[in-house]
Parts: structure tokens; sequence; C-alpha cells
């Protein structure tokens, strides 16, 4: 497999409780490597069209509301299979679901406070990134 890059964000509940180093370690610990990464604080209007694809769904607006709520970081990630992985180390969408030793499991709330976010699949990671990055931002 080779190398690819993933886009995640560590969400609200975890900047809150000041997780940002403890995530980043899970990231690094898996052989993924931070190559780009920003905390900033999202306007509705953006978290809208980040969340665009469940604009139906009935949680669209507590999603949106609850990425506002405070800041996120916003990261690029950079490593071997990094979408897969990635997602291995997040765990399952609703905690209730993930495996030990995932970041769900230990840091989420809730499926909606999940504390994480990652691609799910090559093109998802390339529209995502672009959407907080720009090509200077990423250095591997
Ligand atoms: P994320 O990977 O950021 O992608 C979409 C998000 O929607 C998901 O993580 C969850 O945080 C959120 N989500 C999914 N299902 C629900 C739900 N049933 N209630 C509230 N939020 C949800």
């Amino acid at each position: 497999m080779a190398i690819q890059r993933t886009f995640s964000i560590i969400k609200p509940d975890a900047t809150n409780r000041n997780l940002t180093g403890a995530i980043n370690a899970k990231f690094e610990a898996a052989g993924l490597r931070i190559v780009a990464q920003k905390r900033i604080q999202l306007t509705m209007a953006q978290a809208g069209e980040f969340y665009g694809v469940h604009k139906e769904r009935p949680f669209f607006g507590e999603l949106c509301e609850f990425m506002c709520s405070a800041p996120i970081v916003a990261q690029v990630l950079e490593g071997e299979d990094a979408i897969a992985k990635n997602r291995e180390v997040m765990g399952a969408t609703n905690p209730a679901d993930a495996a030990d030793g995932t970041i769900r499991k230990e840091y989420a709330l809730s499926i909606g406070e999940n504390s994480v976010h990652g691609s799910d699949a090559p093109e998802t990671a390339a529209v995502e990134i672009a959407f907080f990055f720009s090509g200077l931002e990423l250095v591997g």
C-alpha cells in the first residue's frame, strides 16, 4: 500500500477537554505523521458546507452547531494506508461500538460528540483537505 494522506478533525468536545496532544499521540503511535495542522473556529456556514453530504439527516443542525461551539483542530495525516489506519485508530462512529484502545472508546462522549472526524475514502480526503488547506500548507 502506498503512502496516503487523509483529513482529520479534532472536534470541540476534545479541544474543550484539552485532549489535542493525547489524540495526536495516538495518531503518531500508529505511524501517522501530522503534516499540516491548524486550530480554528468554524462558522455555521463553513460547518454546513463541510458536512453538506449530511444536510438531509435529522442530526444536521445539531452537528453544525456542535462543530461551531468551540475551536477545532483541522489536520492532514500522512502514512501508509493512512485513510484506513486513521479510521482504525478513531474507532466506530458511536463510542458504544468502538473497540478498546481507540480514540472514540477512550474519549468520545456520544455519537455526536465523538472527538474526531476522519475521511472515509481517497476522493473525500482530497476534497476535505482542499477545503481547509492550500498546497503551500502541506509539508510532508
Ligand atoms: P463524523 O465522522 O464527523 O461524520 C458525520 C458526523 O455526524 C459523525 O462523525 C457524528 O459525529 C455525527 N452523527 C452521526 N450520526 C449521528 C446521530 N445519530 N446523532 C448525532 N450526530 C450524529
